[in-house]
């Protein structure tokens, strides 16, 4: 029995609309109960977070945003502040996605924003780290999650960091089909754990769940999900059909 509850988040992209957003949050729900061995977050896009958060309502599955802008309102169009995303009853929110990095050119100090506007508005942060295949290659892939991590935590307090999800999501594992091993993945989350208790202590670093993300899928899950520094996993292809996310849920919760 690990101390920390496992998570698995559905990141679902720019997939679903409102109808169809809510449907597939019907159906999860329906499988799943009111009652879970571990904590489940569905983050469909902006659009679908009014309709998912009512099919939710009363459910143990909580609602997550993909992305947040750091200022409280303004100019900034086609963007959505913490508390627009609160004013909609949502928990947690993806931060720094590799799409977002890579294909929207978001950089750690931006991320860092956003990671501490989150939390003043009590929104739990999935910091999402991770590697490019090219910087694998090159042997930098502690240095660059070492980077990605203390940069967007930079001045997260000590009471603030246990609500802080960090995700490993490894570039080249994204979308591809290509899962890290459980080794690689273990590897990386125990040295974020380890680069928690520097900064944190150890006891508060045993309580951040590290969830992996990657093409993680229910025949892989078992094995990644049974690693001691593995908590949960962030989902993208395989939260988009239920019976498959359910399976996924049913695996961190065996894993447990
Ligand atoms: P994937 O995406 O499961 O489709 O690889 C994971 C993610 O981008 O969070």
């Amino acid at each position: 029995m690990s101390l920390r509850k496992k998570l698995l988040a559905g990141n679902w992209k720019m997939h679903k609309t409102a109808a169809e957003g809510a449907s597939l949050a019907a159906d999860i729900a329906a499988a799943i109960g009111k009652e879970t061995a571990v904590d489940v977050v569905l983050c469909p896009p902006f659009t679908a977070l009014d309709s998912v958060g009512r099919a939710l309502e009363g459910q143990a599955i909580k609602l997550g945003a993909q992305n947040l802008h750091p200022e409280k309102f303004g100019a900034f169009t086609g963007e959505v502040s913490a508390e627009m995303l609160r004013a909609l009853f949502v928990t947690h929110v993806i931060l720094g996605h590799s799409e977002r990095r890579g294909l929207f050119g978001e950089l750690d100090e931006f991320i860092n924003r956003k990671v501490l506007v989150a939390l003043a508005n009590q929104l739990k942060p999935i910091l999402c780290v991770g590697e490019t295949l090219a910087e694998r290659e090159a042997g930098k892939t502690l240095a660059v999650v070492q980077q990605h991590l203390e940069v967007g935590l930079k001045g997260v307090t000590e009471e603030q960091i246990t609500t802080v999800i960090v995700a490993y999501e490894p570039v080249w594992a994204v979308g591809t089909g290509k899962v890290a091993t459980p080794a690689q993945a273990q590897e990386v989350h125990a040295f974020v754990r380890g680069i928690l208790t520097q900064h944190y202590g150890a006891a508060r670093a045993q309580k951040v769940r590290v969830i992996y993300g990657g093409s993680m899928k229910p025949a892989n899950a078992g094995e990644l999900l049974a690693q001691p520094d593995i908590d949960g996993g962030l989902i993208g292809g395989a939260s988009l059909e239920a019976r498959t996310f359910v399976d996924l849920v049913n695996a961190a919760a065996a894993a447990q």
